[in-house]
C-alpha cells in the first residue's frame, strides 16, 4: 500500500467539492425522474461461471450522479486499490504492524488457482482433508464417545472470529445442516453461557471444539477448562478427553498442554486473521454440521467472488462499488453508521458477524505509517433481519435526523416456500417497499390530501411526512445456498479491504482490543483483596470497592 492518506488524493478534494456544491441537488426523486435508465445503469449483476450463484446489486437508490460515481472510481484508482489487492493475493505482508501476510483468500483457493508463495499455503488442502476425515467420522457415527455412543452434540467454544463466523454460517445454512447434530456456541466468559449450554448436553455424546487462534484468549480458555471439568465429572478418566475435545489453533504447545492430543488439533496459520477465519480450521463446526461437500461449495462460492474482485473492472466490481458508496456517505455526508438488513431469517446473525468483520478491521484512527487521520474511518455496523427491524428501529431510519445508509439483502427463492410462498411474497414485498419508501418518501401535499379535513391538525400533518432521499443498496440473490453465502461473505470482506486501502489504514490488526484486556487482568488480581485495589482513577476504584463490599462472602 502507498502509505498515503485519503486526503492526499486529488479525487478526495473533488468529492468534497461535489458534496458542497451538489448534495442539495442529489435528490433521488429528481435523479430517477431525469433518467429512466437509472436502474439499468446503476444495478450490477453477478453470475458465477456455473450459473448457480446469481446476485443483483441495485445501487441506483444512492445519492450519486455520473460525476460522483466517476470521481469515486477515480479515488479507487488514485488509492491504488488494484495494486493493494494484487499484493494481498500475492502474499505480501500488508499487515505491516504485525509483519504478516493476509491470506484468507488462500483458504478458498479452490484447485490451487492462485500461486501463493507464503509458508503454510501449501498445507491448506491437508488441513481440509483432516477436517473432512474427522467430519465424516463424526457424521457417520464411526467416531464414538467414551461409552461407545455416537456424538450428537457439538459445542464450539471460542470468541470473536472463533465464534461469530461459525455461528453465523451454521444459522444461515440450517437447511443444509445435519438433523442428527445439535449445535451450540459458547463465547461469553459469563459462567451463565457455559452452564446453560452444558445443562443441555450429555457428556457421553458431546464433542467440544476449542477454537482459538492464539489459544491464550481468557474467555475461551476459561470456558474450555470449565467444559473439561464438567466433562470429567461424568467421564472421570482424563484419557477420555481425547474422544471429546478437539482444538482449532495456530498454537500447538498450548493445545497439548491443555490436554488435547495434537492428532486432534486442526491447525491454521498466522496469516489468517480471526475475523477472516471461518474458511480455515475454525470452520470445523460448520463442516461437521453441513458436511464436507457443502463446506467445499461455500469455499468455491467464496473463491469465485475472490476472482470477481480480482478481475472485474472497477466500475463493475461489486466489493469496490459498495466500498466507494460507503466512503461517500461516511466521509462526505457524515453518516456514522451503516445498517445491514437481510430479509432472510437464516441470515439473522449476518450483521453481528460483520460488526466484528468491519469494525475490528477499519475502526482505526492511525494510518499505516502511524499518522492520526483527519477523516472518518470505519462506520458503525448494525442491523437485524427484516421484517423485525421494521417494527423496532426503522422509524428512525425513515424520519429520524440521522442519515443511515443501509444494505437490504434478500433471496429470490425461499428455503421454506410454505403456504404457496405466501410468507415469502409478503417478506419480499416489504424488502421492495422499504427502500422505495426511504428513497421517495411522502410529501406534505400528499399527506394533506390523504388526511382530508384532519389536515388542519398541523402536528399530525407534519408527523406523517417522509422526507425520503435515504440511500440504500438492494441486493437480491437467488437462494441462500452454501455457494451463495460464500460469495456474499466475500463481497463484504473485500468491501472492507477496499475501504481500508482508501483510508490508508491497516485493516488487519486489532490493537484496540488490547488495553481493556490488560486492565481486566490487573483488576482480576485485585478483586479478592480490597487493600490491593490501587492504580486506578476514583471512579474505577469506587466501583471495584462497591462490588467488594456488597458481594456475597
Ligand atoms: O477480539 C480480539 C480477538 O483477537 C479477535 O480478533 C479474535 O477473533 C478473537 O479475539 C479471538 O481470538 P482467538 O481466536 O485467538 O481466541
Amino acid at each position: 500500500m502507498s502509505g498515503k492518506l485519503a486526503t492526499d488524493y486529488p479525487s478526495w478534494a473533488k468529492l468534497q467539492e461535489l458534496y458542497d456544491t451538489q448534495h442539495k441537488s442529489l435528490v433521488l426523486k429528481d435523479l430517477f425522474a431525469a433518467d429512466p435508465e437509472r436502474f439499468n445503469k446503476l444495478s450490477k449483476s453477478y453470475d458465477n461461471a456455473s450459473k448457480d450463484v446469481h446476485i443483483l446489486a441495485d445501487l441506483s437508490k444512492n445519492l450519486v450522479n455520473d460525476e460522483v460515481v466517476a470521481t469515486l472510481l477515480q479515488l479507487a484508482k488514485e488509492a491504488n486499490v488494484e495494486k493493494a489487492r494484487d499484493e494481498m493475493f500475492a502474499g505480501k505482508h500488508i499487515n505491516t504492524s504485525e509483519d504478516r501476510a493476509v491470506l484468507h483468500v488462500a483458504l478458498r483457493n479452490v484447485g490451487g488457482e492462485f500461486k501463493i508463495p507464503e509458508a503454510g499455503a501449501d498445507e491448506v488442502q491437508g488441513v481440509l482433508d483432516h477436517m473432512t476425515e474427522f467430519s465424516n467420522k463424526i457424521r457417520s457415527g464411526e467416531w464414538k464417545g467414551y461409552t461407545g455412543k455416537r456424538i450428537d452434540t457439538i459445542v464450539n467454544i471460542g470468541i470473536g472470529g472463533s465464534d461469530l463466523g461459525p455461528m453465523m454460517v451454521t444459522e444461515a445454512l440450517k437447511p443444509y445442516g445435519s438433523k442428527d447434530l445439535k449445535m451450540h456456541f459458547v463465547s461469553n466468559v459469563d459462567g451463565t453461557h457455559i452452564a446453560e449450554v452444558t445443562s443441555e448436553c450429555n457428556a457421553e455424546t458431546t464433542l467440544f471444539i476449542v477454537a482459538s487462534k492464539t489459544f491464550t484468549t481468557q474467555e475461551t480458555i476459561t470456558n474450555a477448562e470449565s467444559a473439561r471439568e464438567w466433562f470429567l465429572k461424568s467421564a472421570v478418566d482424563k484419557a477420555h478427553i481425547a474422544k471429546h475435545f478437539v482444538a482449532l489453533s495456530t498454537n500447538t504447545p498450548a493445545v497439548t498442554s491443555f490436554g488435547i492430543d495434537s492428532a486432534n488439533m486442526f491447525k491454521f496459520w498466522d496469516w489468517v486473521g480471526g475475523r477472516y477465519s471461518l474458511w480455515s480450521a475454525i470452520g470445523l463446526s460448520i463442516m461437521l454440521y453441513i458436511g464436507p461437500e457443502n463446506f467445499k461449495d461455500m469455499l468455491l462460492g467464496a473463491h469465485e467472488m475472490d476472482k470477481h474482485f480480482l478481475e472485474a473492472p472497477l466500475e463493475d466490481n461489486l466489493p469496490v462499488l459498495l466500498a466507494l458508496l460507503g466512503v461517500w456517505y461516511n466521509d462526505f455526508y457524515g453518516a456514522q453508521t451503516h445498517a445491514l438488513l437481510p430479509y432472510d431469517q437464516y441470515m439473522h446473525k449476518f450483521a453481528d458477524y460483520f460488526q466484528q468483520g468491519d469494525m475490528e478491521s477499519n475502526g482505526k484512527f492511525v494510518s499505516k505509517d502511524g499518522r492520526r487521520v483527519s477523516y472518518q474511518t470505519g462506520p458503525i455496523i448494525w442491523g437485524q433481519s427484516g421484517t423485525n427491524g421494521q417494527h423496532a428501529f426503522y422509524q428512525l431510519i425513515h424520519q429520524g435526523t440521522k442519515l443511515i445508509p443501509a444494505d437490504f439483502l434478500a433471496p429470490i427463492e425461499s428455503q421454506n416456500p410454505i403456504r404457496n410462498n405466501l410468507h415469502h411474497e409478503i417478506l419480499l414485498s416489504n424488502f421492495f417497499a422499504q427502500p422505495e419508501a426511504l428513497a421517495f418518501g411522502k410529501d406534505e401535499a400528499t399527506v394533506a390530501q390523504e388526511l382530508g379535513e384532519q389536515k388542519s391538525n398541523e402536528a399530525l400533518l407534519k408527523s406523517k411526512v417522509f422526507e425520503g432521499n435515504r440511500p440504500t443498496n438492494s441486493i437480491l440473490f437467488q437462494k441462500l445456498t452454501p455457494k451463495t453465502l460464500g460469495s456474499l461473505i466475500v463481497l463484504y470482506e473485500h468491501k472492507i479491504f477496499t475501504q481500508g486501502c482508501i483510508w490508508g489504514i491497516n485493516s488487519f490488526d486489532q490493537m484496540g482490543v488490547e488495553l481493556g484486556k490488560v486492565l481486566a487482568k490487573k483488576i482480576l488480581g485485585q478483586l479478592g483483596d480490597a487493600s490491593k485495589v490501587t492504580g486506578h482513577d476514583s471512579s474505577t476504584t469506587g466501583l471495584i470497592k462497591h462490588f467488594q463490599a456488597r458481594r456475597a462472602a
